[in-house]
Parts: C-alpha cells; structure tokens; sequence
C-alpha cells in the first residue's frame, strides 16, 4: 500500500504532538523541523490513552500526559516507567510540503496496542 498523505506540513506546530487517523490507525505525529516529522502509535502501551493528548514534546521523545512514560521517536521505546513496552513507529515522508505515512511497515517490531 502506498504512504497515505495525511496532512500539510505547515498545518504541524514544531514541537507539538498531533493526532492523525490513517487507514483506522491513531497516529501521533511530531514535527521536528522544515523537513521532518516523526510519527508513532498515538495509544500508550501502559494504558489506553492518546499521546497526542496533551503530550508534551522533550527532545527526541513524547511524554504521554496521562502517568508521563516517554516514549523515543525513533525507537518507539519507553523511557520511563510505568509503560515497558514500546509503541509501534512509522515511516514518514516529507514530499512538496506534504506528510505522508505508512501504516503498514512500522519500522520497529512493537505489537499494536490491545487496548
Ligand atoms: S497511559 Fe500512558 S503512561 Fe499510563
């Protein structure tokens, strides 16, 4: 399946994680900067909750507003308790001021929340 184009890179705040619905799929993206954006599962692994919900952005993590686990950008890892498991990370490509994302090839092994 190809990168499903969600958004204009204009409408992200750098530094501010939003919410994005791709194929059924909750994605919380960040943008970096001019050329970047990163993109994760938007439901905790801890509990069912959006990151993108009132999360806050500290350097290359998102912290989920709700118990406070960070989760890496890149890895999808936890960086801090109570969540011990990471949270699926998708490929993302920034083309003519577009964000686009696949879904379907996460690019870390973490299982989709349950929750
Ligand atoms: S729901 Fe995210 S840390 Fe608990």
């Amino acid at each position: 399946m190809p990168p499903t184009d969600v958004t204009a890179l204009d409408d992200l705040e750098p530094g501010v994680p939003h919410r994005v619905d791709v194929d059924g799929v909750p994605v919380c993206l960040v943008r970096v900067d001019d050329t970047t954006v990163k993109a994760v599962h938007d439901t905790c692994s801890h509990q069912e909750w959006s990151l993108a919900d009132g999360g806050l952005v500290f350097g290359n993590g998102v912290e989920c507003s709700l118990h406070g686990s960070t989760f890496d950008l890149d890895s999808g890892a936890p960086e801090s308790l109570p969540a011990v498991r990471a949270v699926p990370v998708f490929p993302v490509t920034v083309t003519d001021g577009r964000v686009l994302i696949d879904v379907t090839a996460p690019t870390n092994d973490a299982p989709f929340p349950e929750h």
